[in-house]
C-alpha cells in the first residue's frame, strides 16, 4: 500500500471542505421544499442555521488548505496556472459574497437568486480546482 504522507492529508482536507461546502448546498436545496411543506419557515430557518455552522468552517478550511497547496507546489508555475488560480480565487470570493447576501436577505427573489448564484459559483470553483490539480 502507498504510505500516507502530508500531501495526501492536505488533499484529503481540501476535498473534505469542498464536499461539505458544495455538496451541502446541493443537499440543502434538495431538502428545503419538503421541509418547508412539513415545518414551514421555522424548519427551513433551523436547517439554514445548522448548515451555516458547518459550511463556513469548511469554507475557511478550503482557503487554508488551498493556500497550503500553493505554498507546497514545487517547480515553476506557468502563467496559465496562475491565471486559472486567479479566476478560481475570484469565484471563491463571489461564492462567499453570494452566500452572505443569501443569508442576510429577507426578500424571497433575492434569497433565491443569491442561493442559485452561490451554488453556480461554488461549482465553478470546484471545477477550476480539478483543472489546477491536473495543471
Ligand atoms: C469552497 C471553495 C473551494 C472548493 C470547492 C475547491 C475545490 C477544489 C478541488 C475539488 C480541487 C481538486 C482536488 C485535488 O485533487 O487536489 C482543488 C484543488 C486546488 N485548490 Fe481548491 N477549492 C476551493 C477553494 C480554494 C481556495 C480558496 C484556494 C486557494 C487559496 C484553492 C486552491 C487550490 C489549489 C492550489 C488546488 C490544486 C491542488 C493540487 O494541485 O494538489 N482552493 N480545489
Amino acid at each position: 500500500m502507498l504510505s500516507p504522507n502530508l500531501d495526501s492529508i492536505r488533499v484529503f482536507l481540501h476535498i473534505l471542505a469542498a464536499g461539505i461546502w458544495v455538496g451541502g448546498q446541493i443537499v440543502v436545496a434538495g431538502v428545503v421544499p419538503a421541509l418547508r411543506k412539513s415545518s414551514g419557515s421555522e424548519g427551513t430557518k433551523a436547517l439554514a442555521n445548522g448548515f451555516a455552522r458547518v459550511a463556513w468552517p469548511a469554507f475557511a478550511l478550503a482557503l487554508i488548505t488551498g493556500m497550503w497547496a500553493l505554498v507546497d507546489r514545487d517547480g515553476d508555475s506557468s502563467s496559465e496556472y496562475g491565471l486559472t488560480f486567479g479566476i478560481k480565487f475570484l469565484f471563491y470570493i463571489a461564492a462567499g459574497a453570494s452566500a452572505i447576501a443569501h443569508a442576510r436577505s429577507s426578500r424571497r427573489p433575492v434569497i433565491a437568486a443569491t442561493g442559485a448564484l452561490g451554488l453556480v459559483f461554488s461549482l465553478i470553483v470546484m471545477y477550476l480546482g480539478a483543472l489546477l490539480a491536473n495543471g
